[in-house]
């Protein structure tokens, strides 16, 4: 049995324990934005939040989460999450977009805790979110524009 608050809501969940998150958030409630990529904590792609903080789902078990857990479902009400995603438009990062709601919520939280990041402190939070389009530059360019920088590319 787990409790949890996902997205503001509470859910009481017959899951096992070990289960990981990412399989509690898409397979038991059934939201689908947060990806499986490599499931090894390798790849960003099950990138959410649990009281704010970037963490990888797929890797978590569910036992193991005592915040309130945040999906890419909700960034377009939060109040970085919004901004990131308008960002992403402004610059057109997404390419075939598999990895990016990993990489927003990556990002999102790099925003939340560090509001005007430089060049390497962005390039440095975002290393582990591999995106096999290559939309590093544009990524790059679209936190810059949150952070209130030039646009770089
Ligand atoms: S699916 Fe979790 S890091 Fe790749
Ligand atoms: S946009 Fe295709 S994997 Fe990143």
């Amino acid at each position: 049995m787990a409790s949890l608050t996902i997205n503001g809501r509470q859910y009481e969940l017959e899951v096992p324990d070990n289960m990981p998150l990412l399989w509690v958030i898409r397979d038991v409630v059934g939201m689908r934005g947060t990806k499986f990529g490599c499931g090894i904590a390798q790849c960003g792609a099950c990138t959410v939040h649990i009281d704010g903080v970037a963490t990888r789902s797929c890797v978590t078990p569910v036992s193991a989460v005592t915040g309130e857990v945040q999906t890419i479902e909700a960034m377009a009400d939060d109040s970085v999450g919004k901004k990131v995603q308008q960002a992403w438009l402004d610059v057109g990062v997404a390419q075939c977009g598999y990895c990016q709601g990993g990489q927003i919520m990556n990002a999102t939280g790099l925003l939340k805790n560090n509001p005007e990041p430089s060049t390497q402190e962005i390039i440095d939070a975002m290393a582990g979110n591999l995106c096999r389009c290559g939309t590093y530059n544009r990524i790059l360019a679209a936190i810059e524009r949150v952070a209130g920088k030039e646009v770089s590319s």
